[in-house]
């Protein structure tokens, strides 16, 4: 019979995918940042960009902890996320919206990033690895704290992308009720 799989194997598996997911999302960001035009939101994405670089560190620190190789494995979630982001890239660049689609796709991964390193933080602190618990709580502070950001400045450049002279053409200018 094939040995049982354990909680230790289901953390190392997730950290390899974390792993795979964080590497990923660094360099979204540096890609973010060169194609937005809102200040706040630019320096937003380079502020992460180093901050998930730290974060990637960190998680070599976790595989170390667990005595287990630091090795990353295609996280299929994250890939479609960042494919997506790419696609919406090329759809509106330079358009009106570009800013609030930008931040959208950020916020996307920032979700993807909170619910795997929250399930992180809790399996460490219950195989016993206290200290690793502790790294992924700091992660997760910063992802918390990243898309509370990104929600505060998306509200300012959704206004600023609705400008008064874009009103909606003659005959389509009513909402569907
Ligand atoms: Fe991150």
């Amino acid at each position: 019979m094939a040995k049982q799989k354990t909680l230790h194997d289901a953390f190392y598996e997730t950290l390899k995918d974390v792993y795979y997911a964080e590497k990923q999302s660094v360099k979204a960001l540096k890609k973010s940042a060169k194609a937005a035009e809102h200040d706040e939101l630019r320096q937003a994405f380079e502020t992460h960009a180093e901050e998930s670089a730290q974060q990637v560190e960190r998680l070599t620190q976790v595989f170390e902890i667990i005595g287990k190789p630091a090795r990353a494995k295609t996280c299929e979630a994250m890939q479609g996320i960042v494919s997506e982001m790419e696609e919406d890239l090329e759809e509106f660049e330079e358009s009106p919206a570009a800013d609030a689609v930008l931040a959208a796709c950020a916020q996307a991964v920032e979700h993807y990033e909170i619910a795997r390193y929250g399930t992180l933080k809790t399996w460490a602190g219950q195989l016993g690895y206290a200290e690793a618990a502790q790294l992924l709580d700091e992660t997760l502070q910063e992802e918390k704290k990243t898309d509370a950001l990104l929600s505060k400045i998306a509200e300012s450049i959704n206004a600023a992308g609705t400008p008064e002279d874009a009103e909606p053409s003659k005959g389509k200018g009513k909402k569907a009720a």
